[in-house]
């Protein structure tokens, strides 16, 4: 006999808090800190001293930008594609010199978040009205879906920011596939990977005494409250930084101060947690240009040019799919 009763169908936040929480030891993706707190929170670490990363990218598309653009297709035009535009604040420093040198491209900024490519729009139309654009809502892939047929024209994509450092090296690899299987013999791959430097350094910017970061990590337990009818109490757990310069992966997780029980009412859920146990939170991963060569050839892809930050933190590769 089938049973009556509706199965429950989760979504995907609640069922990488389910997973997560039960799993040993405990986890929860950092993509899910990304609501509209955990946006504004972001933008606040962008602008802190100790987060270096957004610097040293906006130095190098501000200083740069004449030899990255040499790398685009100017004589027949191309389609300038953004996985993850943000607020484009970086990406302007290169839109304005390609329309300083009149280029004939099309901007085609891709974000989930309809709110932030609106306010991108609008700022497009105030600051850069000659550059022609069209704002595309929806996942990374969707969008990489439907634009491999869209134009016979070079597709240039860009993705800042070393977002890729959220991936473990497998995810990574599958990440540059997707990417590369929407790409063809012309198209250029343009991204920002956060070197290997000193530990010290990388811990700081992940460590900030305001507690901005550690607000950012918590902005996970406070959404599981709001959303999902919880009762963490924010204040009985730190956050904790480390970065092993071996791997180049720097990890945060939040710690709990005291044997605790947590009940998630919407998951009809009870987790407890013992005293100074964890919950690893985001994955920051810092490479060499070995690592990246590495990453790349898994994907059938080769580095074509590399654009370095003048202190070296930094670095902005274009790739090319390799021939096979
Ligand atoms: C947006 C993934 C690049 O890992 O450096 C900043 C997110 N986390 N501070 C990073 C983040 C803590 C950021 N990325």
């Amino acid at each position: 006999m089938e049973s009556t009763t509706k199965p429950t169908t989760y979504t995907a936040f609640e069922k990488d808090v389910i997973a997560g929480l039960k799993d040993h030891p405990k986890h929860i993706s950092s993509k899910f800190i990304y609501d509209k707190k955990g946006d504004e929170l972001f933008q606040e670490i962008m602008a802190m001293p100790e987060y270096y990363l957004t610097d040293c990218e906006y130095n190098i598309l501000k200083n740069q930008s004449a030899d990255i653009a040499e790398k685009f297709n100017l004589k027949e035009g191309f389609d300038l594609i953004e996985l993850g535009a943000g607020d484009g604040k970086k990406t302007k420093l290169l839109l304005n010199h390609l329309s300083q040198i009149e280029a004939n491209f099309t901007y085609l900024p891709v974000d989930i978040s309809q709110n932030a490519l609106d306010k991108l729009g609008t700022a497009l139309k105030n600051e850069l009205s000659e550059v022609d654009f069209e704002l595309l809502q929806g996942s990374y892939f969707d969008v990489l879906n439907q634009l491999y047929s869209y134009n016979k024209r070079q597709k240039v994509i860009l993705v800042l920011g070393s977002n890729i450092g959220n991936l473990m090296h497998k995810d990574a690899i599958d990440f540059l596939k997707k990417i590369q299987k929407n790409m063809s013999s012309e198209d250029l791959l343009f991204m920002g990977f956060d070197q290997k430097k000193h530990p010290q350094t990388v811990l700081d910017a992940y460590n900030d005494p305001s507690g901005i970061t550690e607000a950012f990590n918590k902005n996970l337990l406070k959404r599981i409250n709001s959303e999902l009818g919880a009762n963490f109490n924010l204040d009985a757990f730190f956050h904790w930084e480390t970065y092993d310069p071996e791997t180049g992966t720097a990890k945060s997780f939040l710690v709990s101060k005291t044997a605790q029980e947590v009940r998630i009412k919407k998951l009809n859920l009870e987790v407890s947690f013992k005293a100074w146990e964890t919950i690893h939170t985001e994955i920051s991963q810092k490479y060499d240009d070995d690592t990246v060569e590495w990453l790349a050839s898994k994907a059938n892809l080769s580095i074509d040019r590399v654009f370095e930050s003048e202190n070296g933190f930094y670095k902005n590769y274009t790739f090319k799919k390799l021939k096979s």
